[in-house]
């Protein structure tokens, strides 16, 4: 029972630091100044001189395949049209059919310069791309792994490193722009994107989301080793009901202010450049038709100032698909008006026409032009586009694709690979037993790299990583092909020869099943079943049936059921799309040369259509003992593997939780510390995992909440305390009528096994 409520809002913006991880919270706040005033004032003095024509024409993103003859043959007249005629702001995408390399992205760059600089104004063209998990369309640069398994590194000081690399290798491309990082919150897995998110906690996702955000603008993004960002897919693009892509999403008002805006918040006050709109609708409203979303909460309640771009023809389906406008015209109308700046059209003139005719007629006020042109020019100066060389130099750029950026690929695949089960202590192997590698992802750099690699699907990865090795090479490099046996067994959706798989299997003392998803994003990734496929069961399932020890490794971008025949494995390793350097990363933990520290970044579900989170509520995770006792009931939470979980070769104890009040008050900032030891053999990395629990409240509380984390390195026997900050906003939820708070009573600290409770007065 809960006494004397009260509640306060929050008005102020409140950002510190604990131990590792930055944190921001709260979701109200001023406006937050992303471009210098400098920026701002050149910008206003160039926006004074343009003709309607010119600054319409800003507004315009253009894909380059729509200025091409035909695949990677530019068809420079359409170009030319495109940037003098048109004044076009902005190009978008690869050119040709993938992959191109840094000296081609400049030759392009140059081209787009000199015809730039044949326009009355001379503004230069904002190029922006697709740089997913490294510069991924650009050949030869470092592929990271995919960010859900950046997030599963629980490590923002790596991920922050790994993020400057991919800011550098794609301004040696001579791209200032990215599309990146995603901070969607995926509520359900059978999302196409999960694997581009950072999973389903709101907590980790913007520690993460603050990481990529620094890495790639640093401290000044017209550096010629940074770039914008633009954040996306504001909001709640994650949440379809089906969890199919571009599908509706119904997400109260109170659940989107306290675990989706928290996480875009934080990077608009890491000051995030630019920001993409989410393809999808909330509630029956498009987002891109949205004057609420849009204005009220992105620009007036977050206090958003930077660019605000459309996706890939959002605007278009806001009539062809949404049926919210009755044609063209309409829809620019309703999308402008709501508060898009740049629309990512993609390939013609009808979004230029029509807001041409929208602002000669006064239905698009010329205020909200010269606002969205605004900003466009500001980003521009900002990002020195005007007084920078345009293409970049490759003397600068020697790092590109070196062994220090590959490096940092590898380290990062190597803390996020989570190690799930070792029953038997059967990993580390020893590197003289022989081995049988086997299934669908065995062979291949498609699947160790996923979508938005050198295509927007990825299918080329092989073609363009001869010099990469699959999970199988990596194997045979490490211990010697006499050590190694191979039979593919399955495609992910075929099968090619189990029987011989099996038959291999007999002469090995363990086997490596590696099976998982193939490359896909977005809606070509919609699937309609959780499920693993139905050729992978059949090749786990004889494969297990020959008693030998079988290692699992999940190479998957969603967790993918597998629940019937991983009971009878000996271990199961998460890979996540870990990159190119996935599979070395892999192969060392395998053979215990590096020491497993990812966990989860999301709860792995163990029936397809029991899909809870974590942080629950009370009533989605009864167990039999809490119901009546008139009928058996079954656990309704039971993942198969929880959220936070992974193992190490080593073992950790935590002792000494401490926690420096017991009561306190709602301005009041609560100092914890805890003590963890490496009471293991070997050295190994531990994530120390805050936790706390709202015991009453007046809205139903979660189970448990992540509210810090740190991720710690540890010799045999040595031991650290680490230390962990709560703010007042950390023991805030957002109510029924929609305001941050907290309500006094009691709280429970947990980290690891040990918890403490302290009372807020
Ligand atoms: C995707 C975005 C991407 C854009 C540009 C869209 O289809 O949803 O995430 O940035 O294309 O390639």
């Amino acid at each position: 029972m809960k006494l004397n409520f009260f509640a306060f809002a929050v008005f102020a913006v409140s950002t510190m630091t604990t131990g590792a991880t930055t944190k921001t919270t709260v979701v109200t706040g001023p406006p937050v100044p992303v471009f210098s005033q400098s920026s701002i004032s050149k910008a206003k003095k160039l926006l004074s001189s343009l003709t309607l024509e010119e600054k319409i024409g800003q507004m315009n993103q253009l894909t380059i395949t729509s200025f091409e003859k035909s695949p990677g043959v530019l068809d420079e007249s359409k170009l030319e049209e495109a940037i003098v005629k048109y004044n076009i702001g902005s190009i978008l995408n690869v050119p040709g059919t993938g992959g191109v390399t840094p000296e081609v992205w400049g030759k392009l760059m140059a081209k787009i310069e000199a015809i730039s600089n044949k326009t009355d104004k001379k503004i230069p063209i904002l190029y922006g791309i697709d740089a997913i998990h490294g510069s991924s369309y650009t050949a030869g640069a470092t592929l990271f792994p995919q960010q859900i398994g950046m997030a599963a590194t629980w490590n923002t000081d790596l991920v922050e490193q790994g993020t400057r690399v991919s800011a550098y290798e794609t301004r040696a491309s001579s791209i200032p722009w990215v599309f990146s990082p995603d901070l969607d919150l995926p509520r359900s897995p059978v999302w196409s994107r999960l694997w581009e998110s950072f999973g389903e906690d709101t907590y980790l996702s913007k520690s993460m989301g603050v990481a990529m955000v620094k890495g790639f603008e640093g401290d000044n993004v017209g550096d010629k080793y940074n770039v914008a960002t633009c954040i996306k897919h504001f909001v709640g693009y994650g949440s379809t009901v089906t969890g199919r892509d571009r599908t509706p999403s119904i997400i109260p008002d109170r659940v989107l202010q306290q675990f989706d805006l928290p996480i875009f918040k934080a990077a608009i006050d890491a000051k995030a450049k630019s920001i993409m709109i989410s393809s999808g609708e909330i509630n029956g409203t498009p987002v891109h038709a949205s004057k609420k979303m849009l204005t009220t909460i992105l620009k007036e309640q977050l206090g958003f100032q930077g660019m605000v771009l459309t996706d890939w023809q959002d605007i278009i389906y806001l009539y062809t698909r949404h049926k919210v406008a009755k044609d063209n015209r309409e829809a620019v109308k309703i999308a402008i008006n709501a508060g898009i700046d740049m629309s990512m059209v993609p390939d013609n003139y009808t979004f230029y026409n029509d807001l041409l005719s929208l602002a000669k007629s006064g239905e698009v006020p010329m205020t909200r032009i010269d606002d969205a042109v605004l900003k466009i020019l500001a980003l521009k100066y900002e990002l020195g586009l005007f007084d920078q060389p345009f293409v970049a130099k490759p003397k600068d750029y020697k790092k590109f694709g070196s062994t220090e950026h590959e490096t940092l690929a590898y380290n990062a695949a190597a803390e996020s690979i989570t190690l799930l089960k070792n029953n038997d202590g059967i990993l580390p192997l020893s590197k003289n037993k022989k081995i049988l590698v086997t299934g669908s992802t065995a062979n291949s750099m498609k699947f160790l790299n996923g979508g938005w690699t050198f295509t927007w699907q990825g299918e080329k990865a092989d073609e363009f990583e001869k010099d990469e090795l699959t999970i199988l090479e990596a194997f045979e490099n490490k211990v010697g092909k006499e050590n190694i046996s191979y039979a593919q067994g399955v495609e992910i959706f075929k099968e090619v020869n189990i029987a011989e798989a099996v038959k291999k299997a007999q002469s090995v003392d363990v086997i490596v099943l590696c099976i998982g998803e193939h490359n896909y994003t977005e809606t070509p990734g919609d699937i309609m079943g959780l499920a693993i496929t139905e050729p992978q069961q059949k090749l786990a399932e004889a494969i297990l049936a020959t008693g030998k020890p079988v290692v699992l490794v999940l190479n998957e971008g969603r967790p993918r059921t597998i629940t019937d025949f991983e009971k009878k494995t000996k271990a199961t390793i998460q890979c996540y799309l870990p990159g190119s350097e996935g599979s070395r990363a892999l192969v060392d933990i395998i053979y215990g040369d590096v020491n497993p520290s990812g966990r989860l970044p999301y709860n792995y579900p163990r029936f397809t259509n029991s899909l809870q989170k974590y942080n629950r509520k009370y009533t989605e995770s009864l167990g039999d003992e809490e119901q009546n006792d008139d009928a058996d009931y079954q656990k309704s939470y039971n993942p198969l593997y929880e959220f936070g979980a992974g193992l190490s070769y080593t073992t950790f104890d935590y002792s000494n939780l401490i926690v420096n009040k017991k009561e306190f008050g709602t301005s009041d900032t609560i100092e914890v510390s805890v003590t963890v030891k490496n009471t293991g053999k070997l050295t190994g990395k531990e994530v120390i995992q805050l936790y706390l629990r709202d015991e009453i409240a007046s809205i139903t509380p979660e189970v448990k909440s992540l509210r810090g984390f740190q991720k710690v390195n540890l010799t045999s026997g040595e031991s650290k305390t680490v230390k962990f900050t709560l703010n007042p906003q950390d023991f805030q939820f957002v109510n029924e009528a929609e305001k941050w708070v907290a309500e006094p009573g009691e709280f429970t600290i947990k980290i690891g096994n040990l918890t403490k409770s302290i009372e807020l007065k």
